[in-house]
């Protein structure tokens, strides 16, 4: 096919003005392994979509890697869900809202350590890790709401340690998060989404006032982070032992559409990073997969949750694993 007969197929679809039921329908007709389908954050479009990637993926390799054990003796299941391994963690099965903000580095840090905090400990601490404090406070992470490092996030973790903290207005924990949720449909009765949201104020106290402790009580410190060799049973193996980790991956602009299925890239311009947190695993269709927690609410992909080509490096993902064990 020539260039030009490339470019007026192709570029329609990339444009603003391109209808999204339109888009949706290209995608599900190019191939058959995940559905498309317009939803809130397609509505948001491609500029507020750019700013909700806040991953900066550039350090990422220089964190060291966890040591490859002998993996022969580990049975490796070939499905997994950390939700029905943990069912006492409640956290694993949550699904956040980063509203407007480029906080997704900050808040699948912030959820993959609430999830580890609860395993390592046997379920005695059940929290909600405060996704707003690594957010507001951490002043080598990055630029906030603007975009942060992953790996410096739970750096931070093991230097500072991080208070407790549940979503935004749900007086749950020292810091909960304090951006509102948003929507770009006024019917809603939410905060219009716009692009250039502040990042938050630092506080070095709860600003939960009816949280009983107090914020240098309540801080979890966690060891040094690790990344994980981008070996699929590598990562497996870390999530079953350990709990989900964040990942981090480029998003396309076809990759907002997910509905269900499994994610493999299409078509469309790389948009940015993107931070999640993997919890699992399995094969459907005869595709493998990870299963990942998104944070653009429960009413996004599967319930929140979405599946992503596993074996393939799709997107980058298996480059991107990092995690931390919590200082008990
Ligand atoms: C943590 O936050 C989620 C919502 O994101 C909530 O459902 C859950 O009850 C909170 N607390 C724990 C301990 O899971």
């Amino acid at each position: 096919m020539n260039s030009l007969l490339l470019i007026t197929l192709v570029a329609p679809l990339l444009s603003l003005k391109a209808n999204s039921h339109d888009i949706a329908e290209r995608i599900n007709s190019m191939q058959s392994t995940w559905k498309a389908q317009p939803n809130h954050v397609t509505e948001r479009g491609i500029e507020n979509l750019k700013k909700m990637l806040g991953a900066r993926l550039e350090k990422i390799q220089f964190l060291p890697v966890k040591p490859e054990r002998r993996l022969i003796n580990l049975n490796i299941p070939d499905s997994f869900d950390a939700r029905s391994k943990w069912p006492g963690c409640t956290t694993i099965s949550s699904v956040k809202d980063q509203s407007d903000c480029g906080s997704c580095w900050a808040v699948a840090a912030a959820s993959s350590m609430s999830d580890r905090l609860c395993i390592a400990s046997g379920g005695k601490i059940n929290v909600n890790i405060s996704s707003e404090q690594v957010l507001s406070c951490c002043s080598y992470c990055g630029d906030g709401c603007n975009g942060g490092y992953p790996d410096e996030a739970w750096k931070y973790a093991s230097r500072a340690g991080i208070v407790s903290g549940g979503d935004y207005g749900s007086d749950e924990g020292c810091q909960p998060y304090a951006i509102s949720p948003c929507s770009s449909n006024p019917t809603k009765g939410l905060p219009r989404c716009v692009d250039d949201v502040d990042t938050p104020m630092c506080y070095r106290e709860c600003t939960n006032i009816f949280y009983r402790r107090s914020f240098y009580n309540d801080l979890h410190k966690f060891q040094s982070p690790y990344r994980i060799s981008s070996s699929v049973a590598s990562i497996q193996a870390e999530i079953m032992e350990n709990g989900p980790v964040e990942a981090a991956f480029t998003v396309y602009a076809d990759f907002n559409y997910y509905n269900r299925g499994v994610y493999q890239y299409t078509f469309g311009r790389a948009v940015g990073g993107h931070a999640i947190r993997i919890i699992g695993w399995g094969t459907e269709n005869n595709v493998d997969y990870w299963l990942c927690a998104n944070s653009w609410t429960p009413s996004w992909g599967e319930g929140g949750f979405f599946k992503i080509a596993r074996g393939t490096n799709e997107c980058g993902i298996e480059d991107s694993v990092i995690a931390g064990l919590p200082d008990l």
